[in-house]
Formats: structure tokens, C-alpha cells, sequence
């Protein structure tokens, strides 16, 4: 009897551990693709959190610990206390680390906002700003979102402090302003992967055209650019993967890499935050399925990352008005999902043969 009962939990500890077969990360390992999450440092107190993180993970990213508004509390501190946690964890896990990010038009501290500087100060504020930063974490976060976000759907530059409000003195000169944030990061890191983010580019459309024709125009001019996020947060569940499909092959025929940097696949839910329709949640892991597969076959694609990995802690709720949720691999307790499973026999699937590029 005794012997039974330490069988039945052997099998749910194994279950609970490993889910099955491989972790996500051993099956990402395998395939010399990197399966990152954002992290919250606001959770790190929590083991279920803890320790699904560092069993399923190769790779983190801060959600929010290195952004102007978190770092630069005043215009003479750099609190670099959150990032170094994330840092931190990652070290101890073995885990790389994506920098996110050194520029945004938005999420910035009112200082910086409502400052009143000059082109001559922002300019210097930026440069300090990358080189601190990125000096700071030199040999430990291996890329970096240098610029997010700076375009539209429409494929224009968003207005911005940075680029022309009043901007750092280049606002007629397009997108001469993110290659100058490029060269300051590359000056500070050498060896640092630096990347253009953005959300809504996924597909071909004027958005990812417009960040197409800058990485061309980039690489002409040699501005030191090694890729380019697409964030893939996906708001319904009919994602049109053959053209994120073409669009990654196009940066790659560029030579540059892509990541999935942010992926999230909101369903609607309910006031308790229940899925509306339980339908949805197989739905939701065909579209992680798809796109995942679409990642895995293209050698360019080096990194898929979803934007936090349980549904207790995303920001789609906040984002969506509380419509939609539920957006990731895990539930609120911690249990694989269907989305969970779908991408896991991917990367299970997926070899590094068929990838050009080291990424470890
Ligand atoms: C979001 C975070 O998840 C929130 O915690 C924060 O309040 C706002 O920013 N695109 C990005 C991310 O590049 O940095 C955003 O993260 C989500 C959209």
C-alpha cells in the first residue's frame, strides 16, 4: 500500500515538475531557439512564480524594471535596484537577458516629460541615458530594445520628445535620431545584439514596410543594427500567419534576426476572468502553434518570447478594460494550458539544424 502511494506521488511530483515530458526550456535548448517571458520583479517573492520561471525559461526580460519611468525616478538617480534583480535571477538560472528598452515616447517620468529642455539637453540626456545604462549591464543582457515603438500603424514616425518634440536636433532628418540611439549603444556594448521593437509590424502591412525600409536603410549606411522585435501581441484569435510568415523571411533575407519579443493571445473573459467561451482556450493554442511554427522554420527567427507566462500577472486585463485575458501558457495556478503544450511540440520538433545562427 505504502509502495502505491509513493508511485501515485512520484507521478504527480513528476507531472507537476516536468509536465509531462520535456520543460519548455530543455525542448527551446534542443532547438537552439531561446523561449524567453517578460519578468515582474514585483513576483519574485513568489516560489510558484519562481520556480515555474526558472524551469521553463531560457531567457527573461524585464516587463518594466529598466524603463526611463522605473530607473529614473529624477534626473540625477539611476536606480538600477529592479533591473539588477532581474539580472540577478537570470545569472543564478542560467538564463540570458533581454534589455527592454532604452527609448519610448511614452512611460517616461513627468521630470523628463514636462522638462522643458532643449534639443541640445535631451540629446545629452539620451547619450547618458544609453551609455549609463548600457555600460551598466555590459556582458550581461546580450540585446537590447534600443528603440521602441517610434513608428505608427501607418508606417510615420510617432511624434516624440525624442524625435521632433523637440527631439535631440534631428527632427528633419527622419529616422536619423534612432540611428544615433543605435551607434551610442553599440559605442557603450560592442558586443550587445541591438534591436528595433515594435507591436502591430508582425504582418506586412505599411507599419512593418515602414521598419522594413529603415533597416535597409540602416544597414546601407552601416548603423550598427542586428534586429528586430516584433512584439505579437494578438488581440483576436486570427492572427494572418502567412504574412507574418513573409514578413520575417523578408528581414531575414536582410540579414538581420527577428524575435517574438512580447507574445500574448487575449481571448475574451468574463467578470470573474473566466474564459467567456472554453472553446477559445484550444483556439488560443493553435494560434501559439502556428506562429511558434513559423518561428521555428525560419533560421531567422532566433527568439520567441511570450509577455509574462502566467494568467494571474499579464497586462491585457488593464490593456482590454478587463474584455479579454488569459492571454498566456499558464493559468492563475500555475497549470499548463493548451498554448502551454502547443509550444512545447514545436520546439520539441524543431532541431537546431535548422537554424544558421548560434544563439547560446
Ligand atoms: C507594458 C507593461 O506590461 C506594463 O506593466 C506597463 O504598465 C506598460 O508597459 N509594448 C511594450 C511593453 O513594449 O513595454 C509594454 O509593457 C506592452 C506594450
Amino acid at each position: 500500500m505504502k509502495s502505491i502511494r509513493c508511485f501515485v506521488v512520484a507521478i504527480f511530483v513528476c507531472a507537476d515538475i516536468c509536465c509531462g515530458g520535456q520543460t519548455l526550456r530543455q525542448a527551446a535548448q534542443r532547438s537552439g531557439l531561446l523561449m524567453g517571458t517578460a519578468l515582474n520583479v514585483g513576483y519574485l517573492s513568489e516560489p510558484a512564480y519562481t520556480s515555474t520561471l526558472g524551469r521553463e525559461f531560457n531567457m527573461v526580460e524585464p516587463e518594466d524594471a529598466i524603463k526611463w519611468l522605473v530607473l529614473r525616478p529624477n534626473q540625477n538617480t539611476f536606480d538600477f535596484s529592479d533591473g539588477d534583480k532581474v539580472v540577478g535571477f537570470a545569472h543564478v538560472h542560467g538564463m540570458k537577458v533581454r534589455g527592454h528598452n532604452l527609448l519610448w515616447q511614452i512611460h517616461n517620468p513627468d521630470w523628463l516629460t514636462n522638462g522643458h529642455f532643449t534639443a541640445d539637453q535631451l540629446a545629452q540626456l539620451m547619450q547618458e541615458h544609453i551609455t549609463k545604462v548600457v555600460t551598466h549591464y555590459r556582458g550581461r543582457v546580450f540585446a537590447w530594445d534600443v528603440v521602441n515603438e517610434a513608428i505608427d500603424e501607418h508606417g510615420q514616425l510617432r511624434h516624440s520628445i525624442w524625435y521632433d518634440r523637440p527631439g535631440i536636433g534631428m527632427a528633419d532628418a527622419g529616422t536619423a535620431y534612432i540611428a544615433q540611439a543605435f551607434r551610442w549603444a553599440h559605442t557603450a556594448d560592442p558586443n550587445a545584439l541591438l534591436f528595433y521593437n515594435d507591436g502591430s509590424a508582425e504582418a506586412m502591412n505599411p507599419h512593418s514596410d515602414a521598419i522594413y525600409a529603415m533597416v535597409k536603410t540602416f544597414i546601407k549606411q552601416g548603423v550598427p543594427i542586428d534586429g528586430v522585435g516584433l512584439q505579437m501581441h494578438i488581440l483576436d484569435l486570427n492572427p494572418d500567419v502567412k504574412s507574418i510568415a513573409k514578413n520575417i523571411a523578408r528581414f531575414g533575407k536582410l540579414g538581420v534576426q527577428v524575435q517574438i519579443t512580447e507574445m500574448d493571445v487575449a481571448i475574451p473573459v468574463d467578470e470573474h476572468n473566466n474564459p467567456s467561451h472554453l472553446e477559445d482556450l484550444a483556439r488560443q493554442g493553435e494560434v501559439y502553434r502556428e506562429i511558434a511554427e513559423v518561428c521555428a522554420k525560419n533560421p531567422a527567427c532566433t527568439g520567441l518570447q511570450t509577455w509574462g507566462f502566467t494568467d494571474k500577472y499579464s497586462w491585457i486585463g488593464w490593456y482590454t478594460n478587463h474584455t479579454k485575458g488569459d492571454a498566456l501558457l499558464f493559468d492563475r495556478r500555475y497549470r499548463p494550458k493548451p498554448s502551454y503544450e502547443a509550444l512545447r511540440s514545436v520546439l520539441e520538433r524543431s532541431t537546431t539544424a535548422q537554424r544558421t545562427r548560434t544563439v547560446e
